[in-house]
């Protein structure tokens, strides 16, 4: 069932390991890359830069239509720089703030449709990995794999801050997992493309395995279902 534009999609709430995860999958494969979160935070930080309400739909539609976003591969491996009409806004989305922007302007319908066809074009030879909340349901309903990652709200919010600290950020991490549930909430409460596994997904638990187990876990589905890669 190898097509020249096979599709692995990754979904999952936020802290998952999702992003790390489908970096390190599509470097092992050698295939292209759609951080679908990285639109919705870059559209949030478009309405934001453009005086457009996270809630005004109709303006936001236009906006995600027209969204000047580019991602440029400096290195083989390390994630993509994302550019904003032509700035480099890479850090500047990565914030909780945006984060929860991004969540916002992604319950709207319009915005959703809007920003479709945009991460269907992703879709390239040899291959895609792509991740989300809704690839494997609504992006990209025919993906020859789909895995769904998990893990509690605790260990999530025990990942984040650490990544914070790292960073040099100071956090609470109560405040933390309170963000995340809120947020976790409205992602799956949305009527549009809510957060959730597609049937045909693979439910991976990753409280206790490691990014690289993880990898591995995957690159093992992948073996099976294309006997041609190692
Ligand atoms: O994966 P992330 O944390 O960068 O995503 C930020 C927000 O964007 C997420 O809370 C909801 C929204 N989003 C979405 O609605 N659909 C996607 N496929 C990806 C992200």
């Amino acid at each position: 069932m190898t097509r020249k534009k096979p599709v692995l999609t990754i979904d999952g709430a936020s802290g998952t390991g999702k992003g790390v995860v489908g970096q390190l999958v599509a470097t092992r494969l050698g295939w292209n890359l759609l951080d679908s979160g990285a639109l919705y935070r870059v559209l949030a930080l478009a309405a934001q830069k453009h005086g457009v309400a996270l809630e005004n739909e109709p303006a936001l539609e236009v906006l995600a239509e027209h969204l000047d976003v580019q991602f440029k591969v400096i290195e083989t491996g390390v994630p993509p720089h994302i550019l904003l009409e032509g700035q480099d806004v890479t850090e500047t989305i990565r914030t909780e703030k945006m984060g929860n922007a991004a969540s916002k302007v992604g319950t709207l319908p319009a915005v959703r449709t809007a920003l479709l066809s945009r991460q269907r074009a992703f879709r390239e030879p040899p291959g895609l990995v792509t991740d989300g909340r809704d690839m494997g349901t609504v992006v990209f309903p025919d993906a020859e794999i789909k895995i769904f990652l998990t893990a509690s709200a605790k260990e999530r919010a025990r990942r984040r801050y650490n990544q914070l600290k790292e960073k040099g950020i100071d956090v609470n991490l109560d405040d933390l997992v309170g963000e995340l549930l809120e947020r976790d909430k409205r992602d799956q409460e949305r009527a549009v493309a809510p957060l959730r596994p597609a049937v045909d997904a693979i439910r991976i638990d990753t409280d206790t395995l490691t990014i690289e187990q993880v990898v591995e876990r995957i690159m093992s589905e992948v073996r099976k279902i294309f006997s041609s890669i190692h």
